[in-house]
């Protein structure tokens, strides 16, 4: 790491929130129960439309269960930003050593990129087709990229206590 950086992380680790949130018995573990409940809203929601595109549940309209899950996926998005933030300046010297946590990060851009992508080309188009029934490939294979990069995601998160 190099020096301001460093002493960046340094700096956020040594603020009163990181402190309170790493000398309370309680404070880590109840924003760490915010990161899963907003994790289950951005992955629950991404991954019901996901598994929309695969072909379950194929009597349901793509269309407005897309949009609908949208909504629920920024709410969850976040409440899971702001809750790993805040972990994440608890122990933010440790944190910014582990490259794990850098792959997290960088696979998180990734999938939101994946996602706003997503949006503004299929979403914006998907009147267009047959919205009941089976999508074309590149629909589906759309969503099969997406569940596999929330899932990594996942995986990388709970692997950082670890590493
Ligand atoms: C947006 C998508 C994200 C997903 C799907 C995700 C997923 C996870 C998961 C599953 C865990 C393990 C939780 C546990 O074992 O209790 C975790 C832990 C963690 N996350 Fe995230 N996370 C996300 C975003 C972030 C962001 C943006 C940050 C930091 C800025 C972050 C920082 C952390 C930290 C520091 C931990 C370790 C907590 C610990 O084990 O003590 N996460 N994450």
């Amino acid at each position: 790491m190099t020096g301001i950086i460093e002493s960046w992380f340094l700096w956020l680790e040594n603020t009163a929130i990181a402190i309170e949130i790493r000398q309370s018995l309680w404070l880590y573990p109840v924003i760490q129960f915010f990161h899963i409940a907003g994790i289950v809203f951005l992955v629950g929601s991404i991954m019901i439309f996901d598994l929309r595109l695969l072909g379950v549940a194929r009597r349901l309209d793509a269309d407005i269960l897309g949009r609908s899950m949208v909504r629920i996926s920024k709410a969850g998005f976040l409440i899971t930003i702001l809750s790993g933030f805040l972990l994440f300046i608890a122990h933010a010297t440790d944190w910014a050593e582990n490259p794990l946590f850098w792959i997290k990060i960088l696979l998180i851009i990734i999938a939101v990129l994946n996602a706003v992508f997503f949006n503004k080309l299929i979403l914006n188009r998907i009147h267009r087709w047959e919205t009941y029934g089976n999508l074309p490939l590149r629909v589906r294979a759309s969503g099969v990229v997406s569940l596999l990069l929330w899932f990594i995601i996942i995986a990388a998160g709970r692997f950082l206590a670890y590493y």
